[in-house]
């Protein structure tokens, strides 16, 4: 960045009494002033829901969430992780790994993690770098002004987590799609099925209540029929391996392990890559140093990501069921009783988080919770996205030497994912 102008940035508080299970409550942006008014005021608060649900009680403070994280035998995962409420036998036959407690979720763990931990993830560096250049490559020689959303961060994650998994590049685009239409789930441009929107009833008992579950099952199996025949060294064999206990996933965990990663490893990095960069040129002083940071100090880069992280905090809650009556805050739990905890309300926690509302690249420390915390579910991605983040960036920016917004951001209709769908960007290559 030549010579960067001052940040003029003013975070965007939004409403101090949004409905926050309401999804259009964000589409114009989270609406971090009510989580302030409830982390103040009402930290354990209760909300009716309006789609037949029963209700749920709010988990909005740092502390609290970790808590309740941790509790894994008191506040339950094994009952669903979403709010939607769903018939035992629906959920048993849609299932995945988030939706277990130990020692279930434990074994399930194990026959999943190796191939995601740093190290193994690390040896694709190279190979997701080149994706990364080249996708920034293109992006870069058409029109000045584009949509970031669409040419970059849209492209990376899918592709990205396909060099691992083995699946063909020409997938890429598809398995993109399908991911979308699946997370999704609440937005008409996303789906033809959004639910609350149209009769979903029929897709009940699958992943997401979307057909687009049905499809990518399809898809594992192929994939999976194929590796039986002709093992690779690649992740989707080693993940049908089973371990040296004779240990194997069966294959419809497999399946719902495979609809979890693309639903888990594609959007949620993606809106993390639009968030980043939107705030980057925001604090084009921070981007100028950022820049000026690469293949001198790591450590810069690494803190911009954990902060991009928290910034984002793309994955807005998770849900947890209370297996007993208890107390919090002087509010009365019941066993039974849905629990959610608000992960993007945690990360802009002021007891935390010091100056929350400002952006930061050197903020330390930074324990976000955009990944979870304390929690055997911690996210499995996690060094994959963090690296995948790295990458984009570290390939963007030393070929930029100005970024503007160039027109209103759109974001997704979802109280679950804070996700933007359009950032457009006019660029100056360097
Ligand atoms: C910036 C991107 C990402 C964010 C913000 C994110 C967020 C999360 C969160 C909040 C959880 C649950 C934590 C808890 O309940 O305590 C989670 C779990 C999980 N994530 Fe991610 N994730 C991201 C990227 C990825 C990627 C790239 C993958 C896969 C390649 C992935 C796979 C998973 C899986 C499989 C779980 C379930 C783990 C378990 O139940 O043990 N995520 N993620």
């Amino acid at each position: 960045m030549s010579r960067p102008s001052r940040s003029t940035f003013q975070f965007d508080h939004g409403r101090s009494d949004a409905d926050i299970t309401d999804p259009d409550a964000y589409v114009h942006g989270v609406p971090y002033a009510t989580f302030e008014r409830l982390r103040r005021d009402d930290p354990v608060s209760w909300w009716d829901e309006h789609d037949g649900g029963k209700g749920f009680w709010a988990i909005t403070r740092y502390d609290d969430l970790l808590a309740v994280s941790r509790q894994v035998e008191l506040f339950s995962s094994a009952q669903g992780i979403t709010l939607e409420e769903m018939d035992p036998a629906d959920f048993h036959a849609r299932r995945n790994m988030l939706e277990y407690d130990p020692p279930e979720h434990t074994r399930y763990r194990r026959l999943v993690s190796k191939p995601f931990a740093r190290r193994e993830v690390y040896a694709y560096e190279q190979a997701i770098r080149l994706l990364a250049r080249s996708v920034v490559e293109e992006a870069l020689a058409g029109p000045s002004t584009f949509d970031f959303v669409e040419q970059v961060a849209k492209q990376l994650p899918m592709r990205m987590l396909g060099r691992l998994l083995g699946v063909p590049d020409d997938d890429g685009p598809w398995l993109v799609e399908r991911g979308d239409a699946l997370l999704g789930n609440f937005d008409p441009e996303m789906t033809d099925t959004p639910l609350g929107l149209t009769d979903t009833d029929e897709f009940k008992h699958i992943p997401f209540r979307s057909p687009a579950a049905l499809d990518l099952y399809r898809y594992a199996e192929e994939q999976a029929a194929q590796r039986r025949v002709r093992p690779t060294d690649d992740v989707i064999t080693r993940l049908l391996a089973p371990t040296i206990d004779g240990e194997q996933l069966s294959e419809l965990e497999f399946k719902n392990f495979f609809v979890l990663l693309v639903s888990a490893g594609n959007d949620t990095t993606r809106y993390t890559m639009a968030a980043g960069m939107k705030a980057l040129i925001e604090h084009p002083e921070q981007m100028a140093e950022l820049r000026d940071s690469i293949g001198k100090d790591p450590s810069v880069m690494d803190r911009a990501v954990e902060e991009i992280l928290r910034w984002a905090t793309v994955t807005m809650h998770f849900r947890r069921t209370a297996t007993r009556d208890v107390e919090m805050h002087g509010k009365q739990i019941r066993a039974g009783d849905k629990v959610v905890i608000w992960f993007v309300s945690a990360d802009y926690d002021g007891e935390q988080f010091p100056d929350p509302t400002t952006f930061d690249i050197h903020r330390t420390p930074n324990e976000h919770v955009a990944f979870g915390r304390m929690s055997p579910h911690l996210c499995l991605g996690a060094q994959l996205a963090r690296m995948e983040l790295k990458v984009l960036f570290e390939e963007l920016l030393p070929r930029l030497s100005d970024a503007q917004l160039a027109g209103p951001i759109d974001r997704l209709r979802s109280n679950f994912i804070a996700g933007m769908k359009r950032v457009p960007v006019t660029v100056s290559l360097a």
